[in-house]
């Protein structure tokens, strides 16, 4: 039987692999609600403060005004807002806007919940919206500082209603603190 040198070379890189190669999976699940009104009580109040709170930022360049509203454990809400720059990438999204608020007024506090909404002059404000990568590495080092998960809960002015349980789901083999020895 002629057997193809090349077909050969394939066959053992391919079972060298499977012999090295270790599969690790990740999963994520969140919640979907159809509106604000099937939210529990505290995640439909907070959600009802970020609402309000989009207009307070100050987003002349984007027209996108968000806003975030926490809930600590010490039971305090704190809101922030995104807050634009002429010069673009100074401005600073309502998310980290909010964290910085929280450690500044509250150290140490931790965070159960986290609710993000937004309104804008060109875009319906019908579907929920995430936190851009910057805000989810913040949000997942605040997560570890404290050593507690904070709940998102994540929606625009109508529509469906996300809640992820902890916001370090949104960012897997996030650089982390412990890098730095
Ligand atoms: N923005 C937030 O504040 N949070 C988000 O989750 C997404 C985006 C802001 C940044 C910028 O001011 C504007 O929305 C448009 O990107």
């Amino acid at each position: 039987m002629y057997l193809d040198p090349c077909a050969l070379t394939l066959v053992s890189c391919a079972l060298y692999l499977i012999n090295i190669m270790e599969e690790q999976k990740f999963e994520f699940s969140f919640e979907v609600y159809d509106s604000i009104d099937e939210l529990k009580e505290n995640d439909r109040q907070l959600l009802k403060e970020a609402r309000i709170i989009t207009k307070e930022a100050y987003a002349p360049y984007s027209n996108f005004y968000v806003g975030a509203a926490a809930k600590l454990s010490n039971d305090k809400i704190v809101t922030g807002t995104n807050q634009e720059n002429a010069s673009f990438p100074v401005g600073i999204c309502a998310e980290r806007v909010l964290l910085s608020s929280v450690s500044s007024f509250y150290p140490g506090a931790s965070i159960d919940a986290i609710a993000v909404s937004y309104q804008s002059k060109i875009v319906k404000s019908d579907h929920p919206i995430s936190p851009c990568g910057m805000c989810r590495q913040s949000l997942q080092e605040f997560e570890g500082r404290v050593k507690r998960p904070i709940r998102l809960i994540l929606g625009g002015m109508v529509g469906k209603i996300y809640v992820i349980k902890s916001a370090c789901s949104l960012l897997p083999l996030a650089f982390r603190s412990e890098e730095l020895g």
